[in-house]
């Protein structure tokens, strides 16, 4: 029940640390919050606030800054300073957010269409403010093929072209691959994806970029673009289908953490999309809710999940789905918090509250939340390559006992060492929708990279000969 309740409101990471100490309606409250957290004040982290109160990310070469007294001085908001640190949290989202001021009204786009309010959209427990504007998310959309490697840009605006590319419908796969928070396309990890995928199939890859809309400090307000994204997306699918004749059938979705979330509203409006993978995809804002505003199974011929850091957010920070919602859920190492990955250097033993995250540095709660968060693409990625098969083995309940978890002591459920065998066995990556078992699987890794435990006698209880097969 905690679960529920608590992980939506807040979300955000950052503004955590200017919860604890602001109990003052006035702007400098914010002010005073940052000077009594020297934790926070950390040029060399990659992310911080510095002693004017910007919020700096650095992302390779592209530093985004954001003023958080700017834009609270802007909005005009008020903090009563009776809330609680719930709806403290809750509103302060609401008061940095871009689109502060457009209320609940329903907003338009032009081709991109309208952007309702209402339930299930928002609602106590979803406090999402309007997304930005699609000028202000700035998607952009690259296009690549086995044939020609390099970046070949989409023209979105005002008119969708990709003339002059390499596309061609006829390939049998036409994919699609989405970034989360804090994230662009110049992290490395896409590239990677992409060229690892290409290598094994004939595609038409597309990188979706939306960094600005992504590189906000406030989490609620990134979930919120997630709706604009998926908006582009599905122009450009129609696009596609109607120009291009492209067949959804053969549309492969692929996202991390809030890109799950993109990839799932692309996928609703077209029936038969291929496949949904989705890397540990977001908690905060969609756990528990309506099915319209979240990934299920229902969006895509077959969805794949795999799970890195389902634990609930509060007090566990973790980032990722704890249920499963696809025709195959991947558990992977318990699904809660993967090898190596470890808790902050403090003691949590009495984090209770939103307001106990503030005493922990920003560079320790980076490191802790996004270590599991990402293990789910490296495993992807890993099994794209041919040297060894991480086989995840079919379970009956999800490896979580939530009702045992002793903050900082929990240890999910490991089952018994048990051999593969066909119809209970499945591999993590392209071929996971080859077989037909589905359900709830776990899957077990080395401690680090390569992660992979290369298990010739499963392979072979598996059918696979030889592990250049698969
Ligand atoms: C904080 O960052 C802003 C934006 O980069 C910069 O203009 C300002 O001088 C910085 N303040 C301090 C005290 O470092
Ligand atoms: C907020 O704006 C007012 C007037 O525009 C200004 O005097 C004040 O310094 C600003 N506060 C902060 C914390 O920047
Ligand atoms: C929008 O907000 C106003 C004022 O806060 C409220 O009276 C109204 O019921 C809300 N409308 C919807 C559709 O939620
Ligand atoms: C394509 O987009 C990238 C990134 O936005 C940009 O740096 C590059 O100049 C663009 N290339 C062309 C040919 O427009
Ligand atoms: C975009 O398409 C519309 C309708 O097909 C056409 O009328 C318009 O001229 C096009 N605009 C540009 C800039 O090509
Ligand atoms: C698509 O898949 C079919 C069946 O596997 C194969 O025969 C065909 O050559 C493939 N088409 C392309 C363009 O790769
Ligand atoms: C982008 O995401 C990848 C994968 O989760 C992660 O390794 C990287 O640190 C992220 N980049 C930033 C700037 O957060």
């Amino acid at each position: 029940m905690f679960l529920k309740f608590k992980s939506i409101a807040i979300g955000i990471l950052e503004i955590l640390y200017i919860l604890n100490t602001c109990n003052s309606h006035e702007h400098n409250f914010i002010k005073n919050s940052w000077e009594k957290l020297p934790g926070i004040v950390n040029s060399q982290a990659s992310s911080f606030i510095n002693n004017s109160g910007n919020f700096i990310h650095s992302v390779g070469q592209n530093a985004f800054k954001i003023s958080i007294t700017d834009v609270i001085n802007k909005s005009k908001c008020v903090i009563p300073s009776n809330a609680n640190n719930i709806v403290r949290a809750a509103l302060i989202q609401q008061c940095v957010s871009p689109s502060l001021g457009y209320g609940n009204e329903t907003r338009c786009f032009d081709e991109l269409g309208c952007f309702p309010m209402e339930y299930p959209w928002t609602s106590v427990l979803r406090p999402l403010p309007q997304p930005m504007k699609p000028e202000e998310v700035g998607t952009k959309i690259f296009l690549y093929t086995s044939k020609h490697k390099e970046q070949y840009n989409v023209t979105l605006w005002p008119n969708i072209s990709i003339e002059g590319s390499d596309f061609d419908a006829d390939r049998n796969y036409t994919v699609f691959l989405v970034h989360g928070f804090l994230n662009d396309t110049t992290d490395v990890w896409m590239a990677n994806l992409k060229d690892a995928y290409l290598k094994k199939r004939d595609a038409n890859f597309f990188l979706v970029d939306w960094g600005l809309g992504a590189h906000q400090m406030n989490y609620l307000q990134v979930a919120s673009n997630t709706r604009i994204v998926g908006a582009e997306l599905t122009r450009l699918g129609k696009f596609l289908i109607d120009q291009y004749k492209l067949d959804p059938s053969k549309i492969h979705l692929m996202g991390h953490s809030l890109g799950a979330q993109v990839s799932s509203y692309f996928a609703k409006t077209f029936p038969g999309i291929y496949r949904i993978t989705a890397f540990d995809p977001a908690q905060p804002g969609f756990e528990g809710c309506s099915k319209e505003v979240r990934l299920d199974k229902s969006d895509a011929k077959f969805v794949d999940v795999i799970h890195t850091s389902g634990r609930p957010f509060i007090p566990l920070l973790g980032c990722g789905f704890v249920g499963p919602v696809g025709h195959v859920d991947i558990y992977v190492n318990g699904g809660m918090m993967q090898p190596k990955c470890t808790w902050p250097q403090m003691e949590i033993n009495g984090l209770k509250d939103i307001s106990d995250l503030a005493t922990i540095s920003m560079n320790v709660m980076r490191d802790w939340i996004i270590c599991s968060h990402q293990k789910a693409i490296w495993y992807f990625l890993e099994s794209l390559d041919d040297s060894c098969i991480i086989w995840a083995r079919k379970i009956n309940t999800i490896p979580i006992p939530l009702s045992n978890v002793a903050i900082g002591v929990f240890k999910p459920f490991i089952p018994p060492p048990k051999k593969c065998a066909p119809g209970e066995c499945l591999p993590i990556g392209l071929n996971t929708d080859k077989y037909s078992v589905q359900g709830i699987f776990y899957a077990e890794t080395m401690d680090v990279a390569p992660y992979c435990k290369l298990d010739l006698e499963t392979n072979r209880l598996m059918g696979i000969l030889s592990n250049l097969h698969l």
